[in-house]
């Protein structure tokens, strides 16, 4: 099998990437990423090394760089996870977001459908389906409603691919997943974010009452959630991936557990102003996955929190690289008047 990860040396991209290197060592593997803020080349420094992928910096909107590549590559599937991923950064500009994942994503279909690609799993979020009251949970048929310029254009990107799809008969399967944790996640999102500011006894900024629930799930779970996609799941079809109901946990308990596990005090704690429209719930039934893809979440969150903390601990070098320049700007810009 012949495989593009779009992506590639971002958060889950790079969790992904590894994951397939062991789980399909004969899979021939392009990793391709922008390396944008979120990007990090040292995240797959190993399998580059070790010629278990071979890396691509483009950009997935560059028409005339993606025709190049994918009349070379020759892909059977494409993973597309590419994308500007964080909320507060699409307050802040939501152009990048337009271009990056809407036209980026309508410039992979173009290519797909031009070189006959078999497979287009496309990674979406459960932000698109937009804010739950106190009860019930998302389906796939729970209409979208997002409530971000993130959520928004992800949303916009799950039409475009559904729509090829539907028009042109391209073989997509569409991912809709909660809020990933793990090694290697860029620490503008709550847990690195709180992890790494509790280690060096900064304050925790939380927004609003810290009432707001998410639904966290190990990225290893959202990793073979998508292989099994590819692998299982029917075209056209559009995926829920997402936590236990265990792993539904308000903001402020979350903080108090990576606190709790770094023998911290509750006065690093710092309630600060909310994010404008912050969804206040998500929680995702995931029974189609169970039952088609034979997918659930293994990993409880106390236990992928505990190794996560420890992650942090031990590559101290990674973070402390990247908690430095633009990020101090984004910083003070996202937290400076709150
Ligand atoms: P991330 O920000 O850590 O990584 C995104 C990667 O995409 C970065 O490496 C970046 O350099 C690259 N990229 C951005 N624009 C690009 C472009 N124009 N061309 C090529 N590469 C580009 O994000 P993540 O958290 O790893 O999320 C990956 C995907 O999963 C996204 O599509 C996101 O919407 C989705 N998702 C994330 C979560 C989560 O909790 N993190 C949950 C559900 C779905
Ligand atoms: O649900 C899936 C989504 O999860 C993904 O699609 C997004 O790419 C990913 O960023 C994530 O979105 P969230 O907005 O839920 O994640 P974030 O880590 O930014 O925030 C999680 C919760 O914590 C949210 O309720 C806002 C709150 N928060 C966040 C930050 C960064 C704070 O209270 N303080 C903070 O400093």
């Amino acid at each position: 099998m012949n495989v593009l990860i779009t992506g590639a040396a971002g958060f889950i991209g790079s969790n992904f990437t590894h994951y397939i290197a062991a789980e399909c060592p004969d899979w021939k593997v392009t990793a391709l990423d922008l390396l944008t803020y979120a990007g990090n080349l040292e995240n797959l420094a190993v399998l580059i090394e070790r010629k278990q992928v071979s890396f691509v910096r483009a950009d997935i909107a560059d028409a005339t760089a993606m025709e190049q590549l994918f009349a070379q590559g020759r892909f059977d599937i494409v993973f597309h996870l590419a994308a500007e991923s964080h909320v507060d950064r699409s307050i802040q500009g939501a152009r990048a977001f337009a271009q990056a994942n809407v036209l980026g994503t309508q410039t992979l279909l173009d290519c797909a459908l031009a070189s006959r690609v078999k497979r287009f799993v496309h990674i979406s979020t459960d932000e698109v389906y937009g804010s739950l009251g106190p009860t019930g949970r998302f389906v796939e048929t729970t209409p979208l409603d997002p409530t971000s310029p993130y959520s928004a254009s992800k949303a916009s990107s799950d039409l475009m691919v559904l729509a090829c799809g539907k028009t042109h008969g391209l073989e997509v399967i569409v991912t809709r997943c909660t809020n990933n944790y793990g090694p290697y996640q860029f620490p503008e999102k709550l847990i690195p974010l709180f992890i790494t500011n509790a280690i060096e006894d900064q304050a925790l900024p939380l927004y609003g009452d810290g009432m707001n629930v998410r639904s966290w799930l190990h990225v290893r779970d959202h990793c073979q959630a998508l292989l099994l996609a590819a692998q299982r799941g029917r075209p056209g079809e559009v995926y829920n991936v997402g936590g236990s109901a265990e792993a539904e946990i308000p903001n402020v308990a979350v903080t108090k557990a990576i606190l709790q596990i770094l023998d911290k005090p509750t006065s690093l704690i710092k309630k600060v102003g909310d994010r404008p429209a912050h969804d206040r719930r998500y929680a995702i039934d995931y029974s189609k996955s169970k039952a088609e893809l034979g997918w659930q979440p293994t990993i409880p969150f106390e236990q992928g929190l505990q190794s996560t903390v420890r992650w942090y601990l031990d590559n101290e070098a990674w973070w402390r690289k990247i908690k430095s320049g633009e990020y101090l700007k984004f910083y003070e810009k996202n937290y400076g008047n709150r």
